[in-house]
């Protein structure tokens, strides 16, 4: 599609003509969980004929299905099937990736995936933003003692995460049932004195307050945020934290409760966007998607979509400074789109409309094909 042209002076330029068409910053997809072993396809049917996410978790299903399986997976096939569903993501216009360890629970399961994290980072031409997040469930060896496995997080796993400098971020699951308001606090005010920044898993399914925990300790975002308090929207408001919305979660789950996008912006919270792609709440790998579902599904416009989906997202991955946007200050990464109106982008929804994929100025995917 991109024709090469000749330029006179330059001779190390290339020069892409795109044609005509839509021009925007590389997609930064601010929350995935791209690391695990298997599906939970058969836990969709449970969850259509009836039976809840908690329900499903609380059984040991859920997120504890994918860590049996992650836990017995070796390096290399974590490796190759991330690296596969990294293929369907830059095709589809991502060109920066966050990604959650928290399949594993134990250390040495914790430590496997991110540093499947970091050989995707060595491996690929695209960029990926390792986060610990061993606060995403209670293993089942600490069934029904959390307050221990708490203690285990503070004491092994994050000290030796940090050391060996594998994650940049911490995350928590603050949920009723799996991490209080309390017990998250205590680990992401560890992690950030072993300098990894916080983020939280906040509000998504019960408001217990993880809006204004993620304010009170300065995390980078906070993420779901489905059923935040009016007092969280106001406190986000006033804080620096980006709130990460993740509509295809509510979507894929079948939920009628969605993110009040409408009512944060309204009151100045900074608004972020995300797949959450995971094997549980969304399989989906599709960034221009989750922009039609914010637009569909979340009313905001296509402009508020684009900036959530590039500048707001590189921000809440800690890349504000060098990408999500189109300047001489930043590096080139550019989604080239078959559209002559970026509007065109959320409206055909399920489309994949990225032409060319650009990062740091080399072609990565053309025509809805990696190239890596
Ligand atoms: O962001 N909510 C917790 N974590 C994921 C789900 C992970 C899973 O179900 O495997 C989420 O939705
Ligand atoms: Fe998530």
């Amino acid at each position: 599609v991109l024709r090469r042209v000749e330029t006179e002076k330059s001779t190390d330029i290339t020069v892409h003509d795109a044609e005509g068409r839509v021009v925007i910053p590389g997609l930064v997809d601010a929350h995935t969980h791209l690391v695990f072993a298997g599906t939970r396809a058969l836990e969709y049917e449970q969850k259509i004929r009836g039976a809840s996410y908690l329900d499903i978790l609380a059984k040991g299903g859920g997120i504890l299905n994918s860590v049996e399986r992650t836990r017995k997976a070796t390096h290399s096939e974590l490796l190759d099937s991330a690296r596969k569903r990294a293929r369907t993501m830059v095709a589809a216009g991502s060109t920066t990736i966050e990604v959650k360890s928290g399949y594993g629970l134990s250390l040495e399961a914790e430590v496997k995936m991110l540093e499947v994290v970091s050989q995707l980072n060595s491996a690929l031409p695209v960029e990926f933003v390792p986060t610990l997040m061993s606060a995403h469930a209670v293993p089942s060896e600490y069934e029904g003692n959390s307050e221990k496995y708490v203690e285990y997080m503070l004491e092994h796993i994050i000290p030796e995460i940090a050391r060996r400098r594998l994650a940049e971020f911490s995350d928590v699951f603050c949920e009723k049932g799996v991490f209080s308001v309390e017990q998250s606090r205590r680990i992401l005010l560890e992690s950030a004195k072993w300098g990894m920044r916080p983020k939280i898993h906040a509000d998504e399914i019960v408001p217990l307050g993880g809006a204004e925990l993620a304010a009170q300790v300065g995390a980078v975002s906070a993420d779901h945020l489905v059923a935040p308090s009016d007092e969280g929207i106001v406190q986000l408001a006033d804080s620096e934290t980006v709130a990460v919305l993740l509509p295809a979660t509510s979507l894929f789950l079948g939920l009628a409760k969605r993110a009040p996008a409408r009512e944060m912006i309204r009151r100045g919270v900074a608004v972020a966007l995300a797949t959450d792609f995971n094997p549980g709440t969304s399989p989906v790998m599709s960034m221009q998607l989750v922009m039609s579902l914010a637009c569909s599904y979340l009313r905001m416009t296509p402009q508020e979509a684009l900036t959530a989906a590039t500048i707001n997202s590189a921000y809440a991955v800690g890349r504000g400074e060098r990408a999500g946007a189109l300047e001489k200050t930043r590096q080139a990464d550019i989604v080239i789109m078959d559209a002559e109106d970026f509007r065109e982008v959320p409206y055909f929804m399920g489309s994949n409309l990225a032409c060319a994929v650009i990062k740091k100025g080399v072609i990565v995917a053309r025509d809805g094909n990696a190239l890596f």
